[in-house]
């Protein structure tokens, strides 16, 4: 059986692929792939799923690797086992707001995806929050007047120049990790090994 590894789609997606591919891997049924969310290469079967659905797919051994965001990671905690950063997918966690924006002196409302990260970083601060829940686009929310504020991953910073948001703090670092399923590492040892070290390698 050739390894499963489940990949994140969109992003990440291509930067693992030119990573792959900088190791010498096959990556051109991959890069042709059109719309289709399965595909096998000589060596390995990959299937695309969004983050969230990735480590998902490796907790329950449906794939044996996957590469995933570490704010999935951070937000999810999936009993998955997390093996090492990528060189890539690298962003930070930030709270932001429109430029100019005064914060309510009491209790703030913020909307984000990630909803167990924003949480406990108030809580830290010991600031009261109502968190407000969307699944993208999160941008939106203080321009509609939905939320006094954002806390989302920040990767080249054009998502919220181009909406007339700025940072008001940074607060944790990511980068795209190499997960395993737990058995899988064990049972499929050998023919996990060599793709597990070179994706290690690579970045040395
Ligand atoms: C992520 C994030 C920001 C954007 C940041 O969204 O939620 O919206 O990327 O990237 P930038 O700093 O390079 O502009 P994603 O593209 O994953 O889509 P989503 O908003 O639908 O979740």
């Amino acid at each position: 059986m050739k390894p499963v590894i489940a990949l994140t789609k969109g992003r990440l997606e291509k930067q693992f692929l030119s990573y792959f591919s900088s190791l010498q891997y096959d990556t051109e049924p991959l890069i042709k792939k059109g719309r289709k969310l399965r595909i096998e290469t000589d060596q390995f079967a990959f299937i695309f799923a969004k983050g969230p659905d990735v480590t998902t797919y490796v907790q329950y051994g449906i794939a044996d690797l996957g590469v995933v965001g570490g704010d999935i990671l951070a937000e999810f905690e999936p009993d998955v086992y997390d093996l090492f950063p990528l060189p890539f997918g690298k962003c930070r966690m930030a709270v932001a707001t429109e430029q100019g924006k005064i914060w309510p002196k009491h209790k703030k409302t913020i909307a984000s995806k990630y909803t167990s990260i924003t949480k406990d970083f108030f809580k830290n601060k010991g600031e009261s929050v109502e968190i407000i829940k969307l699944e993208g686009s999160v941008e939106l929310a203080p321009i509609l007047g939905l939320a006094d504020g954002i806390v989302d991953i920040v990767e080249t910073g054009t998502t919220l120049k181009e909406n007339g948001l700025v940072v008001s703090e940074e607060f944790l670092k990511f980068s795209a990790r190499l997960i395993a399923n737990r058995s899988a590492l064990k049972i499929k040892r050998n023919e996990l090994a060599a793709v597990i070290k070179r994706l290690q390698e690579g970045q040395i």
